[in-house]
């Protein structure tokens, strides 16, 4: 419930939307901001954390995280309102008002994701934009840590490094991806074999709902508990913050890049990492990318297939290991690096290992237009299947195109496909990202990569998981399906829920209907009540 104002209170407030919005036209936003200074508690302060598109800086809060420049274009469509609460009680008000007005909410921490659905949306809608919600306390003698939800990775693993060398946590390469959508939906790297994903290692949760409470696990229970774990935040609430459980990682870990071209015989060392990556000991992690190249030699084109490895141990008991397990690979002593922990995740960013503070920056330095899809593969491609890729990456649009592979097994294996709601366990040998990227801004351009991918995905129908085809959530595509915007059936949302989901799917709907049953927290993706039909 929210509170009722005094006459001081509301006169202050009415002071305040004046001053906010004194270059405010009648655009659909002020009756939201006229509600947010009367159920605020400090008026004053709630000037400072919302923008409208008349304040100079709405465009750069509205841009600095998008991660996508697909949806950066004049026509994709803006929000009324961003908010950017620097306190957790500053979130109540902004889903209390955004049902008053009827608003949306898109609720953005890291801003990756895949189709925008953070910071963009066809009907009116605010951005809660948790950037300044970044508070990370680690507790290294209990091996754990609580994060708030607008943290990201990088600032997550600077933070566990400054208190121990010896311990890590498994989440994704990327530094700058947001822990509120990155957990939510799952999240895994390179320690994904050892410790399984982020969500296998949530221990508790504070989740503000629709009704504006704050919950912990104890008071939100352990369906919704289950549920914000690898089933999307976006569709439950608002997620503050989650404690997460620490994992030993040794003092010294050990990593490697080795360069395959076709001529160095790509083919076959890729056909061959398909039967024995998933099987390796856990502590070895080999993914590989798949990219077209210019070959050093003879500067004509070339798939080359990049195989870049974590291994948590020094490279003594790395090379007899590799040498048993993968010799196609010739991996030598020279091609190896010890380093710690906190040094490889530099090295997997692409950053030099020295240059640590760069995981404290919120800003990626190379954003571009793409378009990606995931799929799981059960069975190894054959060479002749393989080739066909091959062939598709020579066209064209896949000058920048990428295919990462990332080996299951291990811990992922042992955990049950319903313990949370990421179902893709067991059976699968290897996760795979489609990714095309490109340069031009034209919707002709847009077009024609995108067409190149779909017709990738096409192509890699026979080869991939089937009934259903499964994809990653944090990897969305809305090519797999998408709601109503109103009123989404089940039988609709299943086309892509079961793909993320599999039988997970009805339990989320289940717990959606209890926890949101008018559908306040909706997308183009989110999961619907039973009763919106
Ligand atoms: P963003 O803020 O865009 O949110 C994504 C979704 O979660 C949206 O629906 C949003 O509304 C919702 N959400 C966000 N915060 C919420 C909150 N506090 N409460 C409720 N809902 C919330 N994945 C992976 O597993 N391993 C990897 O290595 C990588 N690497 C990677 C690199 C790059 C460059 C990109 C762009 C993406 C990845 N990803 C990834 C994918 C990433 O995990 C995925 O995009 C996450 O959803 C991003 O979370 P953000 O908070 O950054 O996104």
């Amino acid at each position: 419930m929210m509170k009722t104002p005094s006459i001081c209170s509301l006169l202050f407030a009415f002071l305040v939307i004046f001053l906010c919005s004194s270059a405010v036209s009648s655009d659909g936003h002020d009756d939201f901001l006229q509600c947010m200074s009367l159920q605020s508690n400090n008026h004053t302060s709630i000037s400072n954390i919302v923008y409208t598109p008349n304040n100079t800086s709405y465009s750069s809060i509205l841009n600095f995280s998008i991660q996508n420049l697909r949806f950066t274009s004049e026509t994709t469509p803006k929000p009324l309102v961003i908010v950017t609460p620097v306190h957790e009680s500053q979130i109540q008000p902004v889903i209390y008002c955004a049902k008053e007005n009827g608003m949306q909410i898109r609720v953005r921490s890291g801003g990756h994701d895949y189709e925008g659905l953070s910071y963009a949306s066809e009907v009116p809608f605010v951005i809660l934009d948790l950037f300044n919600l970044r508070e990370i306390s680690v507790d290294a003698e209990n091996k754990t840590a609580w994060v708030q939800a607008g943290s990201t990775i990088g600032e997550l693993y600077y933070r566990i490094a400054e208190k121990s060398q010896t311990l890590g946590f498994p989440a994704g390469v990327c530094p700058t991806v947001g822990t509120g959508g990155h957990f939510s939906g799952g999240g895994y790297g390179a320690l994904l074999r050892k410790y399984g994903l982020a969500a296998d290692n949530i221990i508790d949760a504070r989740i503000v709902d629709v009704n504006g409470r704050i919950l912990d696990r104890i008071s939100m229970g352990e369906d919704l508990f289950w549920a914000i774990r690898g089933g999307g935040g976006a569709s439950f609430g608002v997620i503050l913050a989650w404690k997460i459980q620490l994992v030993d990682v040794p003092e010294k870990v050990t990593v490697f890049t080795i360069d395959k071209t076709l001529d160095q015989n790509a083919t076959n060392i890729v056909h061959r990492w398909q039967y024995i990556a998933h099987k390796f000991d856990e502590d070895l992690f080999i993914r590989i990318l798949i990219r077209r190249v210019n070959s050093s030699e003879d500067s004509k084109r070339t798939i080359q297939a990049t195989f870049q490895s974590q291994f948590l141990g020094g490279v003594n008991r790395l090379l007899p290991l590799m040498q048993r397990s993968f010799p196609e690979l010739g991996l030598r002593r020279e091609d190896c690096t010890e380093m710690s922990w906190i040094e490889s995740i530099l090295y997997f960013a692409g950053f030099p290992i020295e240059s640590r503070d760069v995981l404290l920056n919120r800003t990626q330095p190379n954003v571009r237009y793409f378009k990606a899809k995931s799929d799981y593969v059960q069975k190894p491609i054959s060479k002749n299947g393989l080739e066909g890729i091959w062939k598709l990456f020579f066209e064209e649009e896949a000058e920048e195109a990428e295919m990462i592979l990332s080996p299951y097994g291990g811990r992922m294996d042992e955990i049950s496909e319903s313990a949370i709601p990421f179902p893709h366990r067991a059976g699968n040998l290897y996760k795979i990202q489609h990714l095309v990227y490109w340069e031009e801004e034209e919707v002709e351009a847009t077009q024609n990569y995108i067409n190149w991918i779909r017709k990738l995905y096409s192509y890699m129908a026979p080869y991939v998981s089937r009934f259903p085809r499964a994809a990653y959530i944090n990897y969305r595509d809305l090519d797999i399906g998408v709601n109503n915007n109103d009123n989404t059936s089940y039988a609709q949302a299943s086309i892509w829920g079961i793909k993320y989901f599999k039988n997970n799917f009805n339990r989320l709907v289940q717990v959606k209907t209890k926890v949101d049953p008018a559908n306040f927290f909706r997308n183009e993706q989110s999961i619907p009540p039973l009763n919106s039909w």
